[in-house]
């Protein structure tokens, strides 16, 4: 066993599986891209009132799930547990947040909290995630929603669901709150000891608990599309027709009331069937007093994030998962001390034009730097001995199709992969047109 291991609940992501998870990120980016969003890059860690203020005082992960610490001043910082926070702490100091402007965000990056780690559940997992400023319309929600889903289709996975939920305003959550109150009073000494406590510090989250002794209490709750304000209620049926006009198929769950305090009006999840109980790979909402909450201007704002983890996960299962690491083009087997000055030589230049090349730098026999080639999925080798540095040419072999040709030190570069004109032109140096070589 190795001297040193991942801290638990991490994990190494290996170069056999990073193909993956470039595959998923670049088609984050194109999506996000074609919405028009703009990245954004914040650090790793936050002051820790600023988590506590946004996320909530009593919810788990500002309880129990925060990696908190003290820096060298007595500042207490925290490795962010969520994105959100930040994107406004980061929006706000830079004015990308204003009252009169439309600001659309994404960062794709890692998050941490202190959870008991099981499959789906990591102390350090990544997220690519959005956050809109500055539009209170329900249609904004319906594109973000789209969005998502567009997003899920584009990696190939269509067997997923969409559920939401309303869960009011400043208005109507506290009718709603008090009705989830009065209800669970009377059943909660015959629920968990976790939902003894959020009675009274947090009774919306008992409608999220997993216990299996729970659940029979939560069949029956009051649910909050049922409790919401006339605005609020009519911003939710807005929203079910833009997205009925989509052709976006969601379910609606009265239980979706989501583990962070911040979200007003929408909340939404995109589950998999794929996964255990970790089933959520994305969860989202509006959330209009954040910005506020944070010492901005009132901006109404919406966004979700999608745990990276599980996608990798679910794609693995729906064996949509072969997106290998890059393979090399050219792979340089040597044998003998001239042969080596001419590969490095050649490597050096193939590189300038582009070519992903590799040679042998361990003394491995000519077998195994063919194995090697194989391993590192190179499309050709070039098999380079002294009786070839004498002659100037050495055999050029197609991995795919193992045929064999005669190809010159000079054509190599160019020939095989379609470089004919590159190479006229860097022989010809650029005189204008007289050589009468088009380099022009
Ligand atoms: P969240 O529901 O806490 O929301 O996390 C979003 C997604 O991150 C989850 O659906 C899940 O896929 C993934 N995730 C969360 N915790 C873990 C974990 N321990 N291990 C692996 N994956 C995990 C938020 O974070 C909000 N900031 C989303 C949001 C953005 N709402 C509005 N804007």
């Amino acid at each position: 066993m190795a001297k040193y291991t991942a801290p638990r609940g991490t994990k190494d992501i290996l170069p056999a599986e990073v193909g993956l998870w470039q595959f998923i990120e670049d088609n984050c980016r194109d999506i996000f891209f074609l919405y028009n969003y703009q990245e954004i890059r914040t650090p790793a860690f936050e002051s820790t009132e600023l988590f506590a203020r946004s996320i909530g005082k009593t919810t788990d992960i500002v309880k129990k799930e925060m990696y908190t610490f003290e820096d060298r001043k007595g500042r207490s910082l925290t490795l962010r547990p969520e994105a959100t926070a930040a994107v406004v702490r980061a929006g706000l100091e830079n004015n990308l947040i204003a009252p009169d402007s439309f600001t659309k965000l994404f960062y794709i990056g890692p998050m941490f909290r202190y959870e008991r780690p099981q499959a789906g559940r990591q102390r350090q997992f990544h997220q690519a995630g959005v956050e809109v400023f500055g539009s209170a319309d329900p249609l904004l929600d319906a594109e973000v929603i789209v969005m998502a889903v567009k997003l899920f289709d584009s990696l190939g996975l269509k067997e997923l669901r969409v559920d939401l939920n309303s869960v009011g305003c400043k208005k109507c959550q506290p009718g709603y709150r008090q009705a989830v109150q009065d209800y669970f009073r009377p059943k909660v000494e015959k629920m968990c000891a976790d939902c003894r406590e959020r009675l009274e510090s947090n009774p919306l989250r008992i409608l999220d608990c997993k216990e299996q002794g729970c659940q029979p209490f939560l069949a029956t709750a009051p649910a909050s599309a049922q409790h919401l304000c006339e605005e609020c209620d009519l911003h939710f049926k807005k929203l079910r027709s833009y997205l009925d006009n989509a052709k976006v198929k969601y379910q609606l769950n009265d239980r979706l009331v989501r583990g962070l305090d911040y979200y007003t009006k929408t909340a939404f999840e995109v589950v998999s069937s794929q996964l255990g109980s970790q089933n959520a790979v994305c969860g989202g909402g509006r959330y209009d007093n954040l910005v506020e909450e944070l010492g901005g201007k009132a901006t109404p704002a919406i966004g979700f994030a999608i745990g990276l983890e599980r996608v990798v996960e679910v794609l693995k299962q729906a064996k949509l998962a072969g997106h290998d690491s890059r393979g090399l083009l050219l792979y340089l087997a040597t044998i003998g001390e001239p042969a080596k000055k001419v590969a490095f030589d050649l490597l050096n230049k193939g590189r300038e034009l582009g070519i992903p090349s590799d040679m042998d730098y361990t003394g491995k026999s000519l077998k195994a730097q063919m194995k090697a080639a194989d391993r590192l999925k190179a499309q050709y080798t070039y098999i380079i001995g002294d009786d070839e540095v004498a002659k100037g040419t050495a055999v050029l072999k197609n991995m795919a199709t193992s045929e064999e040709r005669e190809v010159t030190f000079e054509n190599v570069l160019y020939q095989p992969f379609g470089l004919e004109d590159v190479k006229e032109e860097a022989a010809c140096g650029g005189c204008g047109g007289s050589c009468g070589n088009n380099c022009e």
